[in-house]
């Protein structure tokens, strides 16, 4: 009768949906993923997650977390400053919720400076028990973060108005484990995001 046809209809449906998203998808059924984009600030990576985020959701990955750096230092680290211990503070509540999302079989993706190397690795070790870990760098150069300066911050930090900046009186420690490097040679954000969307795709498991 017709409800049993409309079953059938809907149930084709979500087979055949199914099928589209575990072809070529960045995020095979199932997989946690945690995807961390680090680099300077200004460096571009916020942007470059949100697109990379954007792109996967078009793609059909309804999954996605965006866990955006403004709202994170509003909601989950507000009262948090730059000094080394409230920065790991801050990022390994990042990697904690992240990995939550990973442990459902979610895709996180986060984009804090993440400026020490211990950090990012304990990031990964936790999102690995979860799922894939996956590093990019937003390799812009400080020349070119400080050139292009949209919050005003390095001009800041340069008259000491601002302490403890990265990059300019705190350290940046540039990774050596990067699973993907961006944004070096002046790249556009869709340069960018197309290269990071075809390493995940490439790299999902069950592909
Ligand atoms: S961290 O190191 O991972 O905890 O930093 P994060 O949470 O990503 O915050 C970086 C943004 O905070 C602004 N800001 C500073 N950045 C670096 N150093 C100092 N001292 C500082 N003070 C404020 C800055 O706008 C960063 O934003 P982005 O988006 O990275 O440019």
């Amino acid at each position: 009768d017709a409800e049993v046809e409309l079953l059938e209809h809907l149930a084709g449906v979500a087979c055949a949906s199914t099928v589209v998203v575990q072809r070529g998808s960045a995020h095979a059924p199932g997989e946690g993923v945690v995807v961390l984009f680090t680099g300077l600030s200004g460096s571009g990576k916020s942007t470059i997650a949100r697109q990379v985020t954007r792109r996967l959701r078009a793609e059909g990955s309804q999954r996605v977390t965006l866990l955006d750096g403004d709202e994170v230092r509003a909601m989950l680290s507000s009262g948090l400053g730059f000094s080394r211990e409230d920065r790991e503070l801050n990022v390994r509540r990042i990697g904690w919720v992240a990995s939550l999302v990973a442990s459902h079989g979610g895709m996180a993706v986060c984009a804090p400076i993440a400026p020490y190397a211990s950090m990012r690795a304990e990031m990964r070790a936790m999102a690995e028990r979860a799922g894939r870990f996956v590093l990019v760098h937003v390799a812009t150069p400080l020349e070119e973060c400080e050139a292009r300066d949209r919050k005003g911050l390095y001009a800041k930090a340069r008259a000491g108005e601002i302490k403890e900046f990265t990059g300019i009186s705190d350290p940046y420690e540039t990774p050596e484990d990067a699973d993907v490097v961006v944004g070096a040679h002046g790249e556009t954000v869709e340069e960018c995001a197309a290269v990071v969307v075809r390493y995940l795709t490439a790299s999902a498991g069950g592909d």
